[in-house]
């Protein structure tokens, strides 16, 4: 390994707490790659809810809002993050990584060094790596990419061969696995219609093309004021975010009252609606609760209609693999809407937050 500098710059989360949590530094230590790992250069690394959560505290019982990124007050450093643990501190965040390889611990060969990588956001126990227990968070349960350099195993990274810009890869892997994830474990096939909530996000927009891509129908729910954006990913129809009259909207827009799916990240108050749609024997899959985790469940609705429930997050394996396929066949295009230098890390992250935004914010360094 030559030219590594021994400290690096770095967006550092100190703690629970708004966005003061989060410290730049210049002097941050460069990460050495341990044994079977690479240490990665990194180039754009996109932003995700996880890491507003997880900075705010929100995955705490004791929170039962909507997202919103403030801190609260409920929470401190013993509540658990996403997994049912608490996270330590300092913690460098960021999953979406893409970068070249640059060095490699021992155990990897140095074939890889010069390429340019995406990151499985899903950090695995290599010798059992379907065990859902035993799986972290990239810029979670260890340090992410919002730095200039960071480690990940060797398993956890493969090269991409593409033409789309960095900014635009790092779009792609959480939402779009989490999105593909959710597609497998509700079982979406062709002869399916899939009602998307949260439409014009990173899941959203990765459910939409997704699905597509499966020969499903799509209908994506998103505030009119993005449609013009959210029809780029050729949904079979658009509607508002919450429309009165759900099952008539529906009925107007693709002459049925009811769809098959839903494919859920908002919850909170629209929740019962969305289920009141689903035919009989239909699936609902949720990967998140961005609109509130406490919902409003008719147990009526989910019996006498012979309904399935899917919680839907650590992906299998296959997934990244998969994901990486469709991008380097062109089969599903980035959602691109913005990016910022890893120095005006603040601002982006309350664009992301502020979400006037379709697709994803990404975050470049140089
Ligand atoms: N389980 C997992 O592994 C996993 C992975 C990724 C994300 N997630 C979760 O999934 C959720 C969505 O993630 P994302 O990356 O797609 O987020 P995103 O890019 O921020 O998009 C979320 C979209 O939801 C809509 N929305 C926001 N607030 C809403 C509200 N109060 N009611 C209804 N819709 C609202 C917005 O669209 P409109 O303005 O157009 O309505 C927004 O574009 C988050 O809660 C995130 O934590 C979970």
């Amino acid at each position: 390994m030559t030219d590594i500098p021994e400290t690096m710059k770095a967006i550092v989360l100190t703690g629970h707490g708004g966005m003061e949590a989060l410290e730049f530094h210049e002097d941050w230590p460069t990460p050495k790659p341990q044994n079977e790992e690479v240490l990665i250069k990194i180039h754009a690394c996109g932003m995700n809810n996880t890491d507003v959560n997880t900075r705010s505290g929100w995955y705490s019982k004791a929170v039962s809002e909507a997202t919103t990124g403030d801190a609260y007050e409920t929470v401190n450093a013993e509540d658990p993050s996403w997994g049912g643990a608490p996270i330590t501190f300092p913690r460098i965040q960021g999953a979406d990584i893409v970068g070249t390889v640059v060095g490699v611990g021992t155990g990897v060969d140095p074939s890889i060094i010069g390429k340019r990588v995406m990151a499985d956001c899903w950090l695995r126990n290599w010798d059992n790596p379907e065990d859902k227990n035993a799986t972290g968070y990239f810029g979670s349960e260890c340090d992410g990419g919002f730095a200039q350099y960071t480690t990940a195993h060797r398993k956890n990274v493969l090269p991409v061969n593409s033409d789309l810009s960095d900014a635009e890869l790092a779009t792609f892997s959480c939402s779009y696995t989490t999105a593909e994830n959710l597609l497998n474990r509700v079982g979406c096939d062709k002869g399916d219609t899939v009602l998307i909530t949260g439409a014009s996000g990173g899941v959203g927009s990765a459910l939409i093309q997704l699905a597509n891509r499966r020969g499903a129908k799509t209908v994506a729910l998103a505030s009119e004021s993005k449609h013009g954006d959210v029809a780029r990913f050729s949904p079979t129809a658009i509607l508002p975010r919450s429309p009165d009259n759900l099952a008539e909207a529906l009925n107007e827009a693709i002459g049925q009252k009811t769809v098959s799916i839903v494919a859920d990240i908002a919850g909170g108050e629209y929740f019962p609606t969305l289920i009141e749609v689903l035919e009989r024997g239909g699936r609902y899959g949720t990967s998140g609760a961005i609109a509130g985790p406490i919902v409003e469940l008719d147990l009526r609705t989910l019996y006498l209609n012979d309904l399935t429930f899917h919680g839907c997050t650590i992906t299998t394996t296959n997934v990244f693999p998969d994901l990486v396929g469709y991008i380097e066949r062109g089969e599903i295009k980035p959602a691109l809407a913005a990016t910022y230098p890893l120095e005006n890390f603040h601002e982006g992250q309350q664009a992301f937050i502020d979400k006037k935004h379709t697709g994803n914010i990404v975050v470049t360094v140089d």
